[in-house]
């Protein structure tokens, strides 16, 4: 076994929190490789890795953006005007998600508890009171702009492995994710950016197999508060699950 160091794993880890504040300082390409070959030190199936990554910076970066956030000010009337906002929206087009429709649809019932959890602490640790739909819009609407950061990262996965694509990119995201944290970079994951893949595939050549799972903003942390927000954390009795109580 090669040498290594882990004596502080769990306080590095517990150290790392989602970045939503950036600021625009360019990341240097040989960095983005570095973290995308740490990435690719996680473990992934029969090792074939059915992942890729869009890097988008600079002016692709800049027109993705533009892009995002003039779809998402076009569906403003869905979520504003309800039932009449749909038709509208629907008649127009514009700014519909065009994949992962998952995303739009309500939490499982199971899992809605924690989710509210986040979204009132989240809300309240920024000052944005959770019945002023117009700032919590303006706030969701920040990641359309990657919240300043200079670059964004797609990640797709293989279609035809399913959960198992989405596993492999899960476990590559992680070291990816802990390698910018190890180098002072900051980052988060956005499912926000995952309804619209085709303006994504207007940009780099995707093959047709591949789906877009999410996006991963990243760059240096900006000194907003709202990068201080430090999201709770399961217990490991969250998710153990008990024996069956056999008779
Ligand atoms: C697949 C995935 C998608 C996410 N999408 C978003 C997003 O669109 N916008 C956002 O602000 N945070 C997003 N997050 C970040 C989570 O809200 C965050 O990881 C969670 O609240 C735990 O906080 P922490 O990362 O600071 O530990 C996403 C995380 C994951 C893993």
């Amino acid at each position: 076994m090669k040498d290594f160091e882990s004596k502080n794993f769990s306080s590095f880890a517990a150290s790392r929190h989602s970045t939503r504040d950036f600021l625009s300082t360019p990341i240097p390409d040989e960095i983005i490789h570095e973290i995308i070959a740490d990435g690719l030190t996680s473990p992934s199936w029969s090792n074939t890795r059915p992942i890729l990554v869009a890097v988008a910076k600079d002016d692709v970066r800049d027109r993705l953006s533009e892009e995002f956030l003039s779809r998402w000010f076009a569906i403003k009337d869905v979520r504003e005007n309800g039932i009449l906002g749909k038709i509208k929206a629907v008649l127009r087009r514009r700014g519909l998600p065009t994949s992962n429709w998952l995303i739009t649809k309500p939490y499982p019932k199971d899992l809605l508890p924690r989710s509210k959890k986040q979204g009132k602490e989240f809300f309240s640790f920024i000052g944005i009171d959770r019945d002023d739909k117009a700032a919590r819009d303006k706030a969701w609407a920040r990641n359309y702009d990657f919240f300043g950061a200079p670059v964004e990262l797609f990640v797709f996965t293989h279609k035809s492995l399913g959960k198992f694509a989405a596993s492999d990119a899960g476990l590559f995201m992680q070291n990816l994710i802990l390698s910018a944290h190890s180098k002072g970079l900051g980052t988060c994951p956005q499912g926000a950016v995952a309804i619209w893949e085709d303006a994504v595939r207007k940009e780099f050549e995707i093959p047709k197999n591949y789906s877009l799972l999410c996006g991963i903003c990243l760059g240096y942390p900006g000194d907003g508060k709202i990068n201080s927000f430090e999201a709770n954390r399961l217990k490991p009795s969250g998710i153990i699950v008990p024996l069956k109580n056999k008779k």
